[in-house]
């Protein structure tokens, strides 16, 4: 067994008959450093279980009228213990800023929820070798004013290999992931998990795994698939 996490994200797929499908296929999972993130609706048949259960969003308030949205409060009173953040789609499609996420992290920390916080560059950012710098923006204002990130995990999501089929080099991957701890220990002298997502699947993990300072995967459409997902889990935590 390994440390390393696994993390599927099922963003908005899957309706209710695929679901009770997956839950058959998922009955003798019995892996805590594997995190389902279902899409909100679903999320309480997947509790329980000898799994972890995520979130893909929250919002930054403990309660109150916010139509529409769940609170870090709530998600953890019915026994979510990981919250998704600052994922690109949530960063494109609903205009998130690197600030609601900072206030937003916050909110999850302050509630005990271990956060994962997505970054990563476009395409033409990286064309215009500007990778870097917006991985450090990212992370610095993000992180803002935490006092503490021990229950922060980074999950290095480069835009581009989002969905695509098309990942960085390993070497690529592990300057990044390098780069993001070097960052994290000047702001906070400690030391996180950082993850890779982006088009990762039950083909490429064997030499994804394989790179030094990878600690996990963050999953989208493979997570999907049991029987892919299972051969990450596998080729990873055991
Ligand atoms: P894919 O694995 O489908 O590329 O999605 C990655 C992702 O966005 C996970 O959060």
């Amino acid at each position: 067994m390994t440390n390393k996490l696994v993390v599927a994200n099922f963003k908005m797929s899957m309706d209710t008959s695929d679901v009770n499908n997956y839950l058959k296929d998922i009955a003798t999972l019995d892996n805590k450093n594997v995190v389902i993130c279902p899409t909100s609706i679903y999320l309480p048949y997947f509790l329980k279980k000898k799994f972890e259960v995520g979130l893909q969003n929250v919002y930054k308030e403990d309660l109150g009228a916010y139509t529409g949205e769940i609170s870090p409060k709530q998600a953890y009173s019915i026994g979510v213990r990981y919250v998704i953040l600052g994922h690109s789609e949530r960063r494109q499609y609903f205009k998130e800023t690197n600030e609601f996420v900072n206030e937003k992290i916050k909110a999850c920390l302050k509630n005990n929820l271990k956060v994962i916080l997505c970054i990563g560059e476009t395409k033409e950012e990286r064309d215009l070798l500007k990778t870097k710098r917006i991985l450090k923006k990212q992370i610095v204002s993000c992180l803002k004013d935490l006092k503490s990130i021990q229950n922060v995990v980074i999950a290095y999501e480069p835009i581009w290999s989002i969905g695509t089929n098309i990942t960085p080099t390993n070497a690529e991957i592990e300057d990044a992931i390098t780069f993001i701890k070097d960052v994290v220990w000047e702001l906070f002298e400690a030391k996180i998990k950082v993850l890779y997502g982006g088009s990762v699947n039950e083909n490429n993990i064997k030499s994804l795994n394989s790179i030094n300072n990878v600690d996990g995967f963050l999953v989208g459409g493979a997570s999907t698939n049991y029987s892919k997902f299972k051969k990450i889990i596998k080729e990873v935590t055991e």
